[in-house]
């Protein structure tokens, strides 16, 4: 892999974007190498959490410039290009993006398509691709609209100024902000937790969140019935439920 570091621990598994010379911007070879260690991941019982991270200075500073700037409408359409970007957004397993630094353009989308996002204080978030003559291409517009509202997503969007980090968890773009460097203890903290419970359970409650930013308020809610209802079914509401009522630790063995 030319792109990424890939480490383990335990349920855990640490993605690191690891191109310097570019700023981690999100290349083809770097998204390629992304769904490969993933992909797999995603049906590994023995694995119940990822957390994607960067550098100290940057997360990613979005897409890929130089790959990009040379292609013709004719080459974006025949490519699709991005679309592979929503096969990590549908990936099932839980992500956790710990973010130090940049978080631009498809940096702050990839943050976006994950389910928590931890910032360090210096953290910048941003739509900058106005400033190159197009726009968010890899879901902004969509997803930071849902996430943050019309005022904000706008203001972002057609100034292409940057978030920080407490601004951006004010909003709802991030959901914890902790000292530049406790992000990523902070993230696998939230990342043991997650992986400690019940791996449908997780997988349903995520699922169901996401819902809520497709859906009406009346299918949502009986989505997450019908959900509920069929968790009945796992081991790990059997266990859940059975240890509290013996006044024990539940142990879920990722089931
Ligand atoms: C390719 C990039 C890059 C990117 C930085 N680099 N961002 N290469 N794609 N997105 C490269 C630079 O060209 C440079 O390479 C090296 O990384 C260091 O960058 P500097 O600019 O010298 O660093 P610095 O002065 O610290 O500034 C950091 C920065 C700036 C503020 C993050 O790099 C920046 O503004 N980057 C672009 C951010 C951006 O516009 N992102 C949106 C991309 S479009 P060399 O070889 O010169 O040393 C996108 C979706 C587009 O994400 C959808 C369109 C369809």
């Amino acid at each position: 892999m030319n792109n990424l570091k890939v480490e383990r621990d335990g349920r855990v598994v640490t993605v690191r974007l690891h191109r310097p010379h570019a700023l981690n911007a999100l290349s083809s070879e770097l998204l390629a190498e992304l769904l490969g260690v993933l992909g797999p991941l995603d049906h590994d019982p023995d694995v119940g959490c990822v957390v994607v991270t960067g550098s100290e200075k940057v997360f990613a500073a979005g897409a890929d410039i130089k790959e990009m700037a040379a292609k013709s409408a004719v080459d974006m359409l025949s490519e699709d290009y991005f679309a592979a970007w929503e096969d990590f957004a549908d990936l099932r397993i839980p992500k956790i993006a710990a973010v130090n630094g940049y978080a631009l353009g498809g940096g702050c989308e990839l943050a976006m398509m994950c389910d928590l996002v931890v910032a360090g204080e210096s953290a910048l978030f941003g739509q900058p691709e106005i400033k190159l003559g197009v726009i968010p291409g890899i879901g902004g517009t969509q997803r930071l609209t849902r996430l943050v509202g019309r005022a904000k997503a706008m203001d972002l969007v057609l100034t292409g100024r940057t978030l920080d980090a407490r601004e951006a968890e004010r909003c709802g773009l991030v959901s914890r902000v902790v000292p530049d460097d406790r992000v990523l203890a902070e993230a696998l903290g939230a990342a043991a937790t997650v992986a400690s419970y019940g791996r449908t359970a997780v997988r349903a409650a995520r699922e169901c969140v996401d819902r809520a930013l497709e859906t009406g308020l009346r299918d949502g809610i009986r989505f997450e019935r019908r959900v509920f209802h069929a968790l009945f079914a796992t081991d790990g509401q059997k266990e859940g439920m059975a240890a509290f009522l013996e006044k024990r630790t539940p142990r879920f063995h990722g089931s």
